[in-house]
């Protein structure tokens, strides 16, 4: 342990819970010596007790402390409760810092906060780092996606500590990439949150239609998914669904899933993915499908409401049948989930764009590929096709994954009518296959919808045949002005 005031630190953490506690000692067991600091001392004290043997923590009991124990340019990482409380530290920490120290926000922030900070700070001439962090306790301790914002200049002095800690995917290349200026890295984790919802409901789905259409036990969905693990829907997602539909009750010796009650939560940024992907106009009906099904599944007055209306009561297939149908289900599953991450990815184009953040899709790809909840084999394709072509409009367009959906059609669709006629609902599902039909359609009914608003609002429309803005006098005579001069 070194002394406080020396200032030998290389990086500190304040905010001393799991998160930064663990944080902390990955960054020590990488060699680093780390100033420790939480606003409550017994953490500290707890935290240098406990593992002060894995690596050179120095203690500080004060911010000042923690400051001045700290190597310049200052490397401060905050790891405290997202919202008031990170403006609380921000602005305790700020007047102690110079020109030049970088303050590393490692919460939950939404990326529109992370931006007003990164600001303000700017104006000091400190640099704000809003980094994702991807991987829960398990992932701070033993390497986590990280997914930093802020400036270049930033990112050069804290890149190869973060490279240090972070996960490693199969190829040993680290989990963490200089996502953009100011708030990219937390839209980023933010997206990456909203594709987790739409990936776990689609996963929720799949194994639903196994029980239901295919009669599968719990313990015998548990193979079918160990099974897929092996294959290109290996990822995190997939192998702990396995275990957890393998594990029986202790308690009642019934299948844990049947112990557990079928009402979801859904916490912060799955709502903010959809939010902010309203604002900007861009569809993510996979995302926000999941989010509203973990709501629906909340509302259990609405569902008792609804218990016993008619429905159909089928059942499942026969052996046979029912091999075939899960080949089908695990076909339905690869094609929503390429379709439902293309939109994950729109999405960060999109900001991209808004912000001027010049986000490289494919390093985003491959941050994630591992640490973090949705890293899984199929993130080096899509890297690949980012790689391949940086201005691909969506992964949907990539020839691999194109003739991957293309190859599944039949499956994808059978499965999502089997659904509809033994009445599970699909949302994730149908809402992947309703927007790739969308996408390739010729026409789409957006037309007449065009044609509506221009009759009760006057809201004009374009034609097919000619430029210009039009309006039909539709009260009158119904003869057709141009309204854009
Ligand atoms: N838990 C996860 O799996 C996970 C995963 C990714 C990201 N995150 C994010 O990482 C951050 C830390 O998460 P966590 O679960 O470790 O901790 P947390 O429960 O979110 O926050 C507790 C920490 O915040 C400090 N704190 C709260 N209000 C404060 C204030 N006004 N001034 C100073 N310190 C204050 C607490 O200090 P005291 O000890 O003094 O109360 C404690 O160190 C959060 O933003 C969280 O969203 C969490």
């Amino acid at each position: 342990m070194s002394d406080a005031m020396s200032g030998t630190a290389q990086i500190g953490v304040t905010g001393l819970a799991v998160m930064g506690r663990n944080l902390a000692r990955n960054l020590a067991r990488h060699g680093h010596t780390v100033a420790v600091h939480n606003r409550t001392g017994a953490r500290t004290k707890a935290l240098v007790e406990e593992f002060g043997k894995e690596g050179d923590f120095v203690p500080a009991g004060t911010p000042r402390e923690f400051v001045a124990a700290l190597e310049r340019p200052r490397r401060l990482v905050v790891m405290v409760k997202a919202g008031e409380a990170t403006d609380a530290v921000v602005g305790e920490f700020a007047p102690l810092l110079e020109p030049g120290d970088i303050v590393v926000d490692g919460g939950n922030a939404h990326f529109s906060d992370t931006r007003r900070r990164e600001e303000a700070l700017r104006e000091r001439g400190v640099h704000f780092v809003g980094a994702g962090v991807s991987g829960g306790e398990e992932g701070a301790l033993h390497g986590p996606s990280i997914m930093p914002g802020g400036s270049d200049e930033a990112y050069a002095a804290l890149g190869p500590l973060l490279e240090d800690i972070a996960a490693k995917a199969h190829d040993g290349a680290p989990c963490t990439a200089h996502i953009g200026p100011d708030g990219a890295g937390h839209f980023v984790k933010m997206v990456h949150n909203g594709i987790e919802y739409a990936d776990m409901q689609l996963i929720a789905e799949a194994y639903d239609m196994l029980r239901a259409v295919a009669g599968y036990a719990p313990a015998r969905a548990a193979e079918v998914f160990r099974t897929w693990n092996t294959g290109r829907l290996d990822s995190y997602l997939v192998g702990i669904t396995a275990e957890v539909l393998a594990h029986t009750d202790a308690a009642t010796g019934r299948p844990f899933v049947d112990a557990v009650a079928d009402a979801a939560e859904q916490k912060g940024t799955g709502r903010w993915t959809v939010q902010t992907a309203l604002d900007l106009g861009v569809p993510v009906s996979g995302i926000a499908e999941a989010v509203f099904a973990r709501s629906l599944s909340g509302h259990t007055g609405l569902r008792e409401a609804a218990t016993g209306l008619p429905g159909p009561h089928r059942p499942p297939l026969g052996e046979r049948d029912a091999a075939h149908f899960a080949d089908q289900v695990e076909q339905a599953l690869y094609a929503s989930k390429i379709t439902s991450y293309a939109q994950g990815w729109n999405m960060m184009r999109a900001a991209s764009e808004e912000y001027g953040w010049n986000i490289d899709l494919g390093t985003v790809a491959a941050v994630w590929r591992g640490g973090c909840i949705i890293r899984a084999a199929f993130l080096d394709r899509v890297r690949a096709a980012y790689d391949a072509d940086p201005a691909l409009p969506t992964l949907l367009a990539d020839a691999e994954f194109a003739g991957e959906t293309g190859a599944a059609q039949e499956a994808w669709r059978a499965v999502v009518a089997t659904a509809v006629r033994y009445g599970v609902p699909v949302p994730g599902l149908s809402a992947a296959l309703a927007s790739y039909d969308a996408l390739r359609a010729d026409r789409l009914p957006a037309a007449l919808t065009q044609a509506q608003r221009d009759y009760f609002g006057a809201h004009a429309y374009r034609r097919t045949d000619r430029p210009g803005v039009y309006h039909t006098l539709w009260g009158q005579d119904r003869s057709e002005v141009r309204t854009d001069g």
